[in-house]
């Protein structure tokens, strides 16, 4: 919901922060400030300031500071608009309603609706599992050894035969066909009427973080049983493969400081019956951008235990990839000599596995063995490509620190020397220069709007429009980062509202209005706000929009590279600009960005 500014003002300017803050808690008048102790962090003594001429406040202990409307949504832990809602009602203001309410509230309606309809299945399984029907699956979960309480709390349960069974509880229920069919539980065709999706299995119901159940992974009990080992619901309404993770509802209070990520539900199961309650695992699809997110709100350190077979491997080196674009480092548990964790824990035990987890191999190190076993080293050859290919590899570290650690400790485990391989990585990097940025004028993109600015002034606008779409769609920012850094943003206020918005898109508490806290000046507050409500050009399609966020991207990158290059005389860090924004130029010009 957009507001423009002038209302978001008007609110502001309604809105007395004295008055509003002393609503809260109460301000003590201490000259022309009042101070009281900091809401945002425990203190004795105050050192919670508000200025009313300034509508400013500011904490000299913790340094949390912002405006009226900064404050609402720290203080009462809430979005932007919610904010701004809660003031102009108390200051009168009339807001326009949001046009979406009535189908956010049918289509919460309905997502309730078809939870409940899945949490009903699940009770029906579970029961199903306890009488004597569900005779086999318990013999099954006997022979790998589940106990009753973890059987419980995973809320195990059976799929008989006859599966019609369940649609005819969940129909005694009230339950319609459509909403069964909807809720993942069966399919409809016009032969055979609505059939359901699982019988005869093991039933391991999937829950979101907050216990729902959202769908279900089935798995045969013998070797001669049709279908494949394990199937799973359908994606619904309710169920979001890519966003959520089996086990995650215990997992987020293991408070272990980290994760591990397995492959299969039994090895999370195996694990949280072993204590290891940090395990989680994918749904039976790789694993995802939008699971790492979920990971990394609660822990940055994961550590991978996957199969360690062959397609193992390369499903621990892809999580490795969208772990490291998500921020977050992984660790490999070497499970050998076992296949998965569930193997390892019957065989070896909680203790060995601990032990393992103590020793994980850090993943970069272990991508460089993995490619290690592509190369013959016993060819010089093959010893050369195999030397040319880490290098690539550590080119991508942009950190010069993290850079020169990881040279140094490649260099030492393959005996390369640590100066030769320093020189193979600069000389690869020097490698990565040329591109060709398409100049044809493509004025939707509201950068040059038939105008006559100076390219200063483009500049500008360019850059205030870039931050201006990451507003709108942070999820962006994760695909553009590896082209784009602060340090583009040539206007001094825009780099530092961008190094702050990157930094909060990271950590996911990215909020507009926490990035105006971070300027005391009204001029800069404001400009800052203005980002966060300005107006993108309306553009009819996805692919004008998507075209439109390139050409602004590519102007602020070149931009940048032309700033930095006539910099790069004199200063070593305009140099490395300038060999990146050259790459990132030639990468933009072969790459699609998609918007969503
Ligand atoms: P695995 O084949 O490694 O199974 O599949 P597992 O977890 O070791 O299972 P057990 O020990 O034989 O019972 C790992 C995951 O891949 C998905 C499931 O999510 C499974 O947990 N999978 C596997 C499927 O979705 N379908 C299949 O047919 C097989
Ligand atoms: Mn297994």
């Amino acid at each position: 919901m957009y507001y423009p500014e002038e209302l978001i003002e008007e609110v502001r300017q309604k809105s007395d922060i004295v008055d509003v803050i002393s609503g809260y808690i109460s301000l003590q008048k201490k000259g022309s400030n009042y101070m009281c102790c900091c809401p945002f962090h425990g203190e004795k003594t105050p050192s919670f300031s508000v200025n009313r001429a300034r509508q400013i406040y500011k904490c000299f202990g913790c340094g949390e500071g912002g405006n009226v409307i900064t404050f609402v949504m720290k203080y009462e832990n809430c979005s932007f608009p919610e904010a701004l809602k809660m003031l102009a009602e108390k200051a009168g203001v009339e807001l326009p309603q949001a046009e979406y309410s009535e189908e956010a509230k049918r289509r919460e309606r309905r997502r309730l609706r078809l939870l409940e309809v899945s949490k009903e299945a699940a009770k029906f399984y579970y029961v199903m599992l306890r009488n004597e029907r569900g005779a086999r699956a318990k013999e099954y979960l006997d022979k790998r050894q589940l106990s009753d309480e973890t059987r419980k709390r995973f809320g195990l349960g059976y799929a008989p035969a006859r599966g019609e069974e369940l649609l005819a509880y969940l129909r005694q229920k009230g339950v319609t066909d459509d909403l069964i069919r909807d809720a993942g539980l069966a399919k409809t065709d016009e032969r055979r009427g609505t059939t359901t999706q699982f019988w005869n299995r093991v039933m391991f119901p999937i829950q979101d973080i907050n216990h729902r159940v959202i769908g279900f992974g089935g798995r045969i009990m013998g070797s001669d049983d049709s279908g494949p080992k394990y199937l799973n619901s359908p994606e619904t309404e309710i169920f979001d493969k890519s966003r959520n993770l089996y086990g995650m509802n215990y997992a987020r209070s293991a408070r272990t400081g980290n994760m591990i990520l397995c492959e299969g539900y039994m090895d999370v199961i195996s694990m949280h019956q072993a204590g290891f309650t940090q395990a989680v695992a994918s749904l039976g699809t790789a694993f995802t951008p939008g699971q790492a997110a979920l990971i990394k709100k609660y822990t940055k350190d994961v550590l991978l235990a996957y199969d360690s077979d062959g397609a193992g491997v390369r499903a621990a080196l892809r999580a490795i990839r969208i772990l490291r674009d998500a921020g977050m480092s992984g660790r490999i548990i070497n499970m050998s000599p076992y296949k998965d964790p569930d193997e390892f824990i019957k065989n070896l035990g909680q203790e060995a596995f601990q032990e393992r987890i103590d020793h994980a191999e850090n993943s970069f190190m272990f991508e460089i063995r993995m490619l290690e076993r592509e190369f013959d080293l016993s060819d010089p050859e093959g010893k050369t490509d195999f030397h040319n290919q880490i290098a690539r590899k550590l080119c991508d570290f942009s950190e010069d620190v993290e850079r020169e650690n990881y040279i140094e400790a490649v260099a030492e485990k393959y005996h390369i020397g640590f100066d030769n391989l320093r020189k193979l990585v600069v000389n690869m990097a020097a490698k990565t220069g040329g591109y060709a940025v398409q100049t044809a004028e493509r004025p939707k993109s509201g950068i040059q709007s038939r105008n006559k600015n100076t390219p200063e002034e483009n500049a500008r606008k360019a850059q205030r429009l870039l931050l201006t779409w990451l507003t709108d769609y942070p999820q962006l920012y994760k695909k553009i980062k590896s082209y784009l850094s602060a340090e583009d943003f040539t206007v001094e206020l825009y780099s530092k509202i961008a190094s702050r918005m990157f930094a909060d898109i990271e950590k996911d508490t990215f909020n507009p209005a926490s990035i105006i806290n971070m300027f005391e000046e009204e001029k800069d507050q404001s400009e800052a706000a203005s980002l966060f409500t300005t107006k993108l050009p309306e553009l009819e399609s996805e692919q004008e929009k998507e075209k439109a966020f390139h050409d602004i991207l590519v102007s602020v990158k070149k931009n940048s590279h032309d700033y930095y290059s006539a910099r790069s005389g004199v200063d070593i860090m305009a140099l490395s600009k300038v060999i990146e924004g050259k790459k990132a130029l030639e990468e933009l010009n072969n790459t699609h960005i998609s918007l969503n």
